[in-house]
């Protein structure tokens, strides 16, 4: 068991230091499977959810280090408290944290919808340090609620078994066997439930196969390296659709 936290590290936002952001580029490339690369939802929403709340991204830091350790983003959303007011996903969280804003609703919940260690950092225990660095700035920005839909980090091992049944399972000592899972509950994070279809992509049957190095010569559900589902391929529609299931957590702080 890793105990960590932010002892000997700083934290800093994107507001504070917006420079940050191109040295953590690497690392949030190298820490997501390729077809999430071209994720088209997230590209769509993620510019302006950097241009409106520089303040929710955070960033780990350790003097005499240039590139940050670890990135945590977050958006802010109304919600009323409720499971049933839960928005049905991650990339629905994205668009009502847009659309809200642009109407001038106000915000009272933050929802941490990335967490990237540099690959250097990972297995240094900083998970924790990571989520607690998204609890504190929320905090200091006076919201009220905290969530997260979280993508479990070991789902891909598992690609046939659903999410529902998979972030039941636990280790002997009865916590989650999902290690971000297990973060999350040691926070003390409350689940509120699965939410299905959370990220959801369609593309052309040729992307799918340059961003996965497979051939997809027939119609059929396929295992991608590295995805939490598996690809629907419609050769006759020319389309590929995936659909990853996240886990809905709330914190109190
Ligand atoms: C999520 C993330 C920030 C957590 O950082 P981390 O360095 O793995 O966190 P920790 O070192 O604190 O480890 C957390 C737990 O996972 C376990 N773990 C870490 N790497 C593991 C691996 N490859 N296989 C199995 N367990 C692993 C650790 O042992 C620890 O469990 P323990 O405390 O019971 O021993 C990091 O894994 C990451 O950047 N992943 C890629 C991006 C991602 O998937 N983010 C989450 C969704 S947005």
């Amino acid at each position: 068991m890793t105990e960590s936290s932010l002892e000997g590290l700083e934290t800093t936002t994107m507001a504070e230091r917006p420079e940050l952001l191109e040295l953590m580029e690497p690392a949030l490339e190298a820490a997501f499977p390729e077809f999430l690369n071209h994720d088209a939802v997230w590209f769509e929403c993620w510019p302006a959810l950097l241009d409106n709340w520089p303040e929710l991204h955070v960033f780990v830091v350790e003097e005499g280090r240039e590139a940050p350790l670890a990135m945590v983003s977050a958006v802010p959303i109304a919600w009323d408290g409720t499971p049933e007011g839960l928005p049905p996903g991650t990339h629905a969280t994205m668009r009502q944290s847009l659309a809200e804003h642009a109407k001038g609703t106000e915000q009272n919940t933050t929802c941490g919808i990335q967490g990237v260690m540099d690959p250097e950092a990972l297995g240094r225990g900083l998970g924790t340090a990571v989520m607690e660095a998204f609890f504190t700035n929320s905090k200091r920005l006076g919201y009220e609620h905290l969530l997260s839909p979280i993508r479990p980090t070991a789902k891909q091992d598992y690609p046939t078994i659903p999410l529902d049944h998979y972030a039941n399972w636990t280790l002997p000592d009865g916590e989650p066997m999902d290690p971000w899972l297990r973060l999350q509950t040691r926070a003390g994070g409350k689940v509120l439930g699965v939410c299905h279809d959370s990220l959801v992509m369609d593309a052309p049957v040729a992307d799918w196969e340059e961003w996965t190095g497979l051939v997809f010569p027939e119609d059929g559900s396929y295992v991608i390296p590295d995805g939490h589902e598996l690809l629907v391929v419609d050769r006759a529609a020319d389309n590929g659709h995936y659909s990853e299931a996240h886990v809905w957590f709330s914190y109190v702080r």
